[in-house]
């Protein structure tokens, strides 16, 4: 096993009814501004919920986060907040809107410039940041526990990420009744992405960290067990949408990454799908990881060989270990398709005229030893693209 610190300052409120509990979670003198995304905050009643038990506390809010929350409209709620002097920031969303309150909450006391150096320096030059909690409505990035953040510049054409050990949200209210009125898409996008996330920090090369391991294969089952489950159920069922949710956050609150080598190629090369495509998170993700495992299968040959018989079941008996291998990709691809995500870019339309495009943007966003072992170079991000197409 690595050498590792873990330390998570995130507390946890977890179950149906919750919200009540921001009576007490936030500070009681708090200043408080609401983020929020588009309209769904509104129209499912959270936000109302939200606003009544902060009971007598000052707050305002700040709607108009967008899905892969944009740089341009971070620094609105920045002027905002330092106008109306707020001292305490709530994101009440997905992960776009958390994303955004962690960048806007490093961004207000930034005092080093334009704040887009933040992303510039992968959080490096955080030394501060308001505190903030968080209300979370779409189980998928993990950003409820967790201190990264991924956001994109417009002008730019840049999706980048940072990370802080003071962007950790103060708390993290997770009511699985809030995914209710997810939309089947939503709901599927928020499997693969924990589903991938997982496979990130798993899928390496063995450490003999065995915990980790059956960690990262306990959260796979249960995506893989509730995932068919939540699209096919023609009501929501509260318990397979808490497993969803607690599995989710798990898979991203660096518990399963602790002490283990971790990826993260699929990601990297995703944002540039993202940036370039506005292709949703997940999807890039459900599009460039079963042709990585291909292009990558001898690096990965040990961990890949576990995952097929400890994930799918395919044991040493049902083929020689190219066909297991083969065999476990297959699975992959099928469980993303079957969960209605497209696992090709023909299918959202984009064809090998973009992969020059897209390589260039990965070497100009740094993105040149990418993978465990530092070895997916632009020209194996290439190949990777080219085999998804
Ligand atoms: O904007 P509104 O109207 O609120 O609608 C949102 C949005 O359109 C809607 N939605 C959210 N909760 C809902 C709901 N609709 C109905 N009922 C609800 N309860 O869902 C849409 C998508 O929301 P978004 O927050 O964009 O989705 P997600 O949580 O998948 O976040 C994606 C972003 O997170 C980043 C991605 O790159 C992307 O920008 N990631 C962040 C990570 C992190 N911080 O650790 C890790 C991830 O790998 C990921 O990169
Ligand atoms: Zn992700």
């Amino acid at each position: 096993m690595l050498n590792f610190d873990f330390h998570n300052p995130t507390r946890i409120a977890f179950g149906q009814g919750r919200i009540a509990d921001l009576a007490t979670l936030v500070p009681a003198s708090a200043k408080v501004l609401i983020l929020v995304g588009g309209s769904s905050a509104e129209k499912t009643g959270t936000l109302a919920e939200v606003r009544a038990a902060l009971g007598q506390r000052e707050h305002a809010t700040f709607s108009g986060i967008e899905p892969n929350p944009t740089y341009e409209t971070a620094m609105q709620a920045v002027e905002q907040i330092r106008a109306g002097g707020f001292d305490f920031l709530l994101a009440v969303g997905g992960g776009s809107v958390i994303d955004a309150v962690k960048f806007i909450a490093a961004a207000v006391p930034f005092a080093d410039g334009d704040p887009w150096a933040i992303l510039e320096q992968r959080g490096r030059n955080i030394s501060r940041a308001l505190a903030f909690g968080t209300v979370l409505t779409l189980p998928a990035t993990g950003s409820e526990m967790n201190n990264g953040a991924v956001i994109t510049r417009k002008a730019l054409g840049a999706k980048l990420v940072f990370g802080s050990v003071h962007c950790y949200p103060l708390f993290s209210v997770l009511d699985p009744t809030k995914t209710y009125t997810l939309p089947a898409q939503q709901l599927a996008n928020g499997v693969v992405d924990a589903f991938v996330h997982t496979v990130e920090q798993y899928l390496t090369y063995p450490v003999e960290a065995r915990v980790q391991d059956r960690w990262a294969e306990g959260v796979l089952h249960t995506l893989i067990e509730v995932g068919p489950r939540l699209l096919s159920a023609p009501e929501p069922v509260y318990d397979d949408r808490a497993n969803l949710v607690w599995a989710a956050t798990m898979a991203l609150n660096g518990l399963i990454g602790a002490g283990v080598p971790q990826d993260w190629a699929t990601h990297m090369i995703g944002h540039e799908l993202t940036a370039k495509f506005q292709i949703d998170h997940a999807r890039t993700l459900a599009i460039v990881l079963p042709a990585l495992l291909q292009e990558c299968r001898q690096a990965k040959r040990e961990k890949l060989l576990q995952y097929a018989e400890r994930i799918w079941g395919l044991g040493a008996s049902t083929g020689t270990e190219e066909q297991r291998i083969d065999a476990a990709i297959a699975c992959t691809r099928d469980f993303f398709e079957g969960l209605g995500i497209a696992t090709r870019l023909s299918a959202y339309g984009v064809g090998e005229e973009a992969i020059d495009g897209l390589v260039a943007q990965l070497q100009a966003h740094g993105m040149v030893k990418l993978g465990e072992r530092r070895a997916v170079t632009p020209e194996v991000s290439r190949r990777i693209l080219q085999a998804a197409l």
